[in-house]
């Protein structure tokens, strides 16, 4: 018969070193297994008598539970252990601001164009677009560029090569449109007056890219025939667009011009955004920033468009879209628009 003495004293010691998943495994093994020291004293209770085998019983049944809730214990405590570990893995911060995504925005000339459209359209007019590729007949004759004269080279065009250049005339010959003009002379040829248009879009021109040109450009054009129509009323029309635009306190100035295609023609000048027109470096010290060229619409142009010039009149105005970007947000170089920077885009 076996020492329970000897066996509690044994158990007791093994319980207090059981301490991992491999300790509680041998420990189940040990006394618990069918050929667990715990199991063969109760397979050898055959020969007692049953008072005997109640009393040892018993003892025994005491030592067999103290075995059990340790195991149980150990095996709750390293469940508590690996569930506090992965909470402290999968832990996160639900009041952190979250990863904003990053998405892109307009580019800083649609965010300015689509202001002036804004405006524009407070006032009346509609937004129209025409051809970048046109014919020189749009682009120069019909507005009223002399054949031969040296206001087509005001403008550095750029031509498309055609072999047989020479022997077709001005309305089959093309170019890259040098200015958003020839669009009044498309308007007015299909729609009858009264109009107020306004005209975004590119233009091209053969020149030197510098600080202030480039090939390519954006203009806006502006057109406004009915019966009455005078500077005065262009006057005002500019004044709140700057107003809108640059601010309540924009002043502006006209100075007579000359556009073959408006009589009079007159070149708009701003009061400099920079110095308030005190004079800086902006503006060369004068105080005033060119913003546009602008005149009555010449009859010569009205006729070309089917327009009968004695019964209407009206203005018309195109600015460089580029430019109005650049002196509203003080940009000293009209290239940045275009090189895709994103250190100068994202400013905007
Ligand atoms: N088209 C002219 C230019 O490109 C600007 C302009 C438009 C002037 C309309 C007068 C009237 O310089």
């Amino acid at each position: 018969m076996i020492d329970i003495e000897e066996l509690r004293k044994e158990i007791e010691k093994d319980i207090v070193a059981a301490k991992t998943v491999e300790d509680i495994n041998s420990l189940y093994k040990k006394y618990l297994d069918k050929d667990g020291k715990i199991s063969l004293v109760f397979r050898s209770f055959s020969g007692l008598t049953s008072e005997e085998k109640i009393k040892i019983g018993g003892v025994v049944n005491v030592l067999k539970q103290l075995v059990i809730d340790h195991i149980e214990k150990v095996s709750r405590e390293i469940k508590d252990v690996d569930r506090k570990e992965k909470e402290k893995k999968d832990w996160i911060d639900i009041t952190l601001p979250g990863k904003k995504p990053t998405i892109g925005h307009l580019h800083p000339l649609t965010q300015s164009i689509n202001k002036v459209r804004e405006i524009f359209e407070g006032l009346g007019f509609s937004i129209v677009e025409g051809p970048e590729l046109e014919s020189e007949w749009y682009n120069f004759d019909a507005l009223n560029f002399p054949d031969d004269h040296p206001a087509r080279e005001m403008q550095d065009t750029l031509f498309i090569k055609q072999s047989d250049r020479d022997k077709l005339s001005s309305k089959e010959k093309f170019l890259m449109r040098t200015h958003t003009s020839p669009v009044q002379v498309r308007h007015m040829q299909k729609n009858k007056p009264p109009i107020r248009i306004l005209v975004p879009g590119r233009v091209f021109r053969n020149e030197a890219t510098d600080a202030s040109h480039e090939v390519n450009f954006y203009q806006v054009e502006g057109l406004m025939i009915d019966k009455d129509i005078s500077v005065a009323n262009y006057k005002s029309i500019v004044y709140e667009f700057c107003k809108a635009f640059y601010g309540k306190n924009s002043k502006i100035r006209l100075r007579p011009s000359f556009f073959p295609f408006t009589e009079p023609s007159f070149e708009v000048d701003m009061a400099c955004t920079t110095c308030d027109g005190k004079g800086c470096s902006v503006c060369s010290q004068t105080g005033w920033l060119e913003v546009m060229g602008a005149g009555m619409v010449h009859p010569n142009v009205l006729k070309n468009s089917g327009v009968d010039p004695d019964q209407w009149q009206g203005f018309a105005f195109g600015f460089g879209w580029d430019r109005l970007a650049m002196m509203k947000y003080k940009i000293d170089d009209v290239r940045l628009f275009y090189n895709g920077d994103l250190r100068f885009l994202n400013q905007f």
